[in-house]
């Protein structure tokens, strides 16, 4: 009796052993063959071309995975909302710098770049910005006190961590007779001057830091002509502009290959930096309005759209490399499809799946695809 439960026993431990080691060695195939196939991360396959950033909110960086995958990732990093001047600089006499730091203190922390976005900009400013006690339109010279103090206060609090800054955003109108956004207010009030000035106290706050003119369908041939027309504008006026952002928030439909490659020579014969600055590709035609969601719109990412999505990607990619020496970074808007601000705009609810990692936070297929560029 005695003996039997020895040799029970015993061949329990025999057992547990061979069990043990063979699902060790087992789980080191695994681990060894998902490192042959994944070779490196976006940053590690872009760092010959340029910097590979993201859209973060401080809501993302709590988020333990998020901030690993971050990490993982990414070299840079733009503040989503919470440097616009709206959730800044609430009040007059009133800066709301936590979530603000909060992002800072992480690219400081993990030697992240990052960008500033915005400083003007005709949304998301607060309502006292152009308005004084009485509530009357401000004259154009309180406009530009207000613009330098507000320029000057937040430019140097981060001027140890961020590099550049989008300096105005959106300044080009949207109806295509004209260049400028009339019914901007701060064209209302300064007209055209008041991008000199902006550019102006963004140098004057850090001389280092690289300015851009930021904005979107910026490689439609049309608009590119009206951009382009702006931004030689401001350097003939003398503002100290550095680059230009073209926020890239397309779609499967667009922009064409030609567009792209066109607008990036566009550019570029004006000698300035460019930077992708929020790219995400969107499974739905781009929209300016915002609309109720109709029936049946919410129909998912099916295979068909994915691979629209994979051969956009891959192209638009291909074209990035392609122009490596004027490019100086590209920046994701958001981090996956869990989050995307594309799942509210231009329709509230309509779920979208525009970035690289899905809405587990895993890779997806065009993940693969743009990281593994050299095995095509
Ligand atoms: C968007 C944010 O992603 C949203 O969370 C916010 O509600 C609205 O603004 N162009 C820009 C960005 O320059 O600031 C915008 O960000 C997207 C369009």
């Amino acid at each position: 009796m005695k003996l039997t439960n020895l040799l029970r026993q015993l061949l329990f431990l025999i057992l547990t052993l061979i069990f043990s080691l063979g699902f060790h060695s087992c789980e080191s195939k695994t681990s060894k063959d998902t490192s042959s196939k994944e070779l490196v991360s976006l940053k590690e396959a872009y760092k010959d071309y340029f910097p590979i950033g993201v859209a973060v909110s401080p809501f993302s960086l709590k988020d333990s995975i998020e901030r690993a995958l971050i990490l993982e990732q990414f070299s840079s990093m733009t503040p989503e909302n919470v440097m616009k001047s709206g959730p800044i600089h609430p009040e007059i006499d009133r800066y709301n710098w936590r979530a603000a730091d909060e992002i800072a203190n992480f690219a400081r922390d993990n030697g992240l770049k990052l960008r500033g976005h915005a400083l003007i900009w005709h949304q998301q400013y607060p309502e006292w910005f152009f308005k004084d006690q009485q509530g009357n339109q401000i004259t154009k010279d309180t406009l530009y006190a207000r613009m330098r103090s507000h320029i000057h206060t937040v430019v140097k609090r981060y001027k140890d961590v961020i590099y550049a800054w989008d300096v105005v955003n959106e300044a080009v109108a949207d109806s295509t007779h004209m260049v400028y956004r009339e019914s901007s207010p701060f064209y209302q009030i300064a007209g055209e001057e008041y991008l000199v000035k902006a550019f102006e106290f963004a140098k004057e706050a850090d001389p280092d830091a690289k300015l851009y003119y930021n904005d979107y369908n910026a490689v439609r041939p049309e608009k590119a002509k009206r951009i382009h027309q702006l931004l030689e504008n401001l350097i003939q006026s003398g503002a100290p502009i550095d680059g230009v952002g073209i926020q890239g928030h397309w779609s499967i439909y667009e922009p064409s290959e030609t567009a792209l490659r066109n607008a990036l020579d566009l550019y570029s014969s004006l000698d300035l930096e460019i930077q992708i600055t929020e790219l995400d590709i969107s499974i739905f035609p781009w929209e300016k309005h915002q609309r109720p969601l109709k029936e049946g719109e919410n129909k998912g990412f099916t295979p068909e759209l994915e691979q629209k999505q994979i051969a956009q990607y891959q192209m638009i990619f291909e074209v990035f490399r392609d122009y490596k020496d004027a490019l100086t970074g590209v920046t994701f808007w958001n981090i996956s499809d869990r989050y995307s601000w594309l799942d509210h705009y231009p329709v509230e609810g309509r779920k979208n799946y525009p970035l690289l990692f899905d809405t587990e936070l895993q890779p997806k297929k065009v993940y693969h695809k743009i990281v593994n560029f050299n095995q095509e």
